[in-house]
């Protein structure tokens, strides 16, 4: 373990019930719903572990062990594809296996984002000061922006947020930051934060997307906060809480890309762009789609 890492753990929440994809997440917990071939948790463990982090603390709930299941070695279907000579997928197989430590912790109701990121509290070790928080239904691209954020949190002290720009009628979608400037214009100080303001409410339209870089002390105040929007326990309110009683918070503003893999709409664009980004499937996909967006005919399935 080395002292110098900015933080050990990655939590990443993954209780949900996956409702806007029913029927198939009566069954498939959605963090596995595939990103061309590789479940979108994967994805996000990757970024964790390219980032520094040691071990992923997943945030499950009853009915979902297959998400850890995934990460567990498969020793005899590695050994399988070897012997068939398939040794490229041997190696994706592997992959998740040998990324960064698994372990888990239950979320047993639904209580909102803070609820379910509190749960992971009891287990950290002692000498954790911070730890990160990525949510597996944001893909933040390309990856890197946690180390940015580790950089500010080094200068800065405190907790450290990513945040997008988004158009002000999505806005009320998000938590969101009421922020002002630094010598930096991508780093910015934030005075407080909001969830899930009314566009005319919304004191930015600067938008938390799903990576925290936060300091140990959100333990404590997410025991100190109450339900907020939705009736939830919400990890923006403590935050804000803690924003209150003097403790430094900023935001890293990601000028790249990103995909919410958490709605149908949202994921099929993901999938969409890792596809076309993918040298096998790329060039055949988008001569299909040209075809498919120049065709003009009745229905919506092409033959
Ligand atoms: C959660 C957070 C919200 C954040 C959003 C996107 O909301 O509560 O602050 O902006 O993720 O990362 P959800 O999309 O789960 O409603």
């Amino acid at each position: 373990m080395q002292a110098s890492r900015p933080f050990r753990t990655a939590i990443v929440p993954a209780a949900g019930l996956g409702t806007r994809f029913l029927p198939t997440t009566k069954t498939v917990p959605k963090e596995l719903l595939p990103v061309i071939d590789t479940p979108g948790i994967e994805i996000v463990a990757a970024e964790a572990a390219e980032a520094g982090a040691a071990r992923l603390l997943i945030v499950t709930s009853p009915g979902k062990d297959a998400i850890a299941a995934h990460f567990a070695p498969q020793p005899d279907l590695v050994a399988t594809l070897i012997a068939r000579g398939k040794k490229d997928l041997a190696e994706k197989v592997r992959r998740a296996s040998e990324l960064i430590e698994i372990s888990t912790v239950a979320q047993d109701e639904p209580r909102g984002l803070g609820h379910a990121v509190g749960c992971a509290g009891d287990a950290l070790e002692a000498d954790e000061d911070a730890v990160a928080v990525l949510l597996p239904d944001d893909l933040v691209l390309p990856s890197g922006v946690l180390n940015r954020m580790a950089e500010v949190r080094a200068r800065y002290g405190g907790s450290v947020l990513c945040a997008f720009d988004v158009p002000r009628e999505q806005i009320s979608a998000y938590g969101v930051f009421d922020v002002e400037d630094t010598a930096d214009p991508d780093v910015k100080v934030v005075r407080d934060m909001v969830e899930k303001p009314s566009a005319e409410d919304a004191p930015s339209t600067f938008a938390t997307a799903g990576r925290y870089l936060l300091d140990r002390q959100i333990f404590d105040a997410l025991k100190r906060i109450s339900p907020g929007a939705g009736g939830e326990l919400q990890l923006t309110d403590a935050v804000a809480l803690l924003i209150t009683e003097g403790h430094p918070v900023h935001v890293v503003v990601h000028r790249g890309g990103r995909h919410d893999l958490g709605n149908p709409a949202g994921y099929a664009r993901a999938y969409v762009d890792f596809m076309l980004a993918d040298p096998s499937y790329g060039p055949t996909l988008h001569e299909w789609l040209r075809e498919r967006l120049a065709w003009n005919g009745e229905g919506i399935r092409g033959a």
